[in-house]
């Protein structure tokens, strides 16, 4: 079994939005020790959070900023968090776009947009990361889905958003397959609702009711309730799950 070394680095993508999944991962991992590399579109903002997480939890943090979608920028940023922080042991990808568009009214660019962000993008960072960790023979990676892979939409994201999403898992699971001889687990997430903007604002208390009917819990989810699993996952205990889809989703997808 191999182990982790003291100093580490965990890689967020999507972690700057101030409601998201991926700042409040940041900050979860950080309260923990992890050193943080942040990826996320505007760079500055990406710089301002890690100062932030840096200062808040006295670890070292630093932030590039990257388009997903665009494999050069992906390889540029994580060359530079590389350069700049310790040895990367995992990686969370966490950005993503909704697309609420119906099937019928769907053109060639949207598609294309959602897929390239949301499944290529996980490709990218995923690729990249794991030349370092083949090398370390060590890492974790988390690549976050939705349950709207799993039951075919049905939240507020429409197909390309499903696809992308069941695409995530289809890579997960050939990830894990060939990098685990490396000690690199590869998993998924795939969460139900969580209090997030991304499904067009922030949800009302009437909207969250709705969402909370499907579910066998009582609430829609937190970031935190996502970011916890992401951190048991990439734990070193969690060396033994590898190619699994964890549903944090409030009981919604039962299987
Ligand atoms: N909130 C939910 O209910 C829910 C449910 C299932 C899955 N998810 C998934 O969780 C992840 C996080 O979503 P969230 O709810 O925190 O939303 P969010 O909009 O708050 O966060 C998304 C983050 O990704 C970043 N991002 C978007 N496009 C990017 C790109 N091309 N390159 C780099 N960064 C980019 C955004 O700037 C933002 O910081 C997404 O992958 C989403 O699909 C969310």
């Amino acid at each position: 079994m191999s182990t982790f070394p003291t100093e580490r680095t965990a890689i967020i993508t999507g972690a700057v939005s101030e409601r998201g999944i991926g700042r409040a991962t940041a900050s979860y991992l950080a309260a923990q020790g992890w050193n943080i590399g942040i990826i996320d579109l505007d760079d500055a903002l990406c710089k301002a959070a890690a100062k932030e997480l840096a200062a808040e939890h006295g670890v070292k943090a630093f932030g590039a900023g990257a388009n997903v979608s665009d494999e050069g920028s992906v390889r540029a940023a994580i060359d530079a968090i590389e350069a700049e922080l310790p040895q990367i042991v995992a990686l969370a990808n966490v950005a993503g776009v909704s697309s609420p568009v119906p099937y019928l009214e769907l053109d060639a660019a949207e598609w294309d947009r959602v897929l390239n962000i949301n499944l290529n993008g996980v490709h990218y960072t995923t690729r990249r990361v794991a030349e370092s960790m083949v090398k370390n023979r060590i890492g974790r990676i988390v690549n976050i889905s939705s349950v709207s892979a799993q039951r075919g939409g049905g939240t507020f994201s429409k197909t390309p958003y499903s696809v992308a999403k069941a695409g995530v898992i289809g890579l997960t699971r050939a990830t894990a397959r060939e990098l685990g001889e490396y000690d690199i687990t590869v998993n998924a997430i795939s969460p139900g609702p969580i209090d997030t903007d991304i499904m067009g604002g922030t949800l009302s208390e009437e909207r969250k009711d709705e969402l909370t009917k499907d579910l066998v819990v009582n609430r829609v989810g937190s970031t935190r309730d996502i970011a916890a699993a992401i951190a048991f996952l990439i734990s070193e205990d969690a060396g033994y799950i590898s190619g699994q889809t964890l549903n944090v989703d409030g009981g919604l997808y039962m299987h």
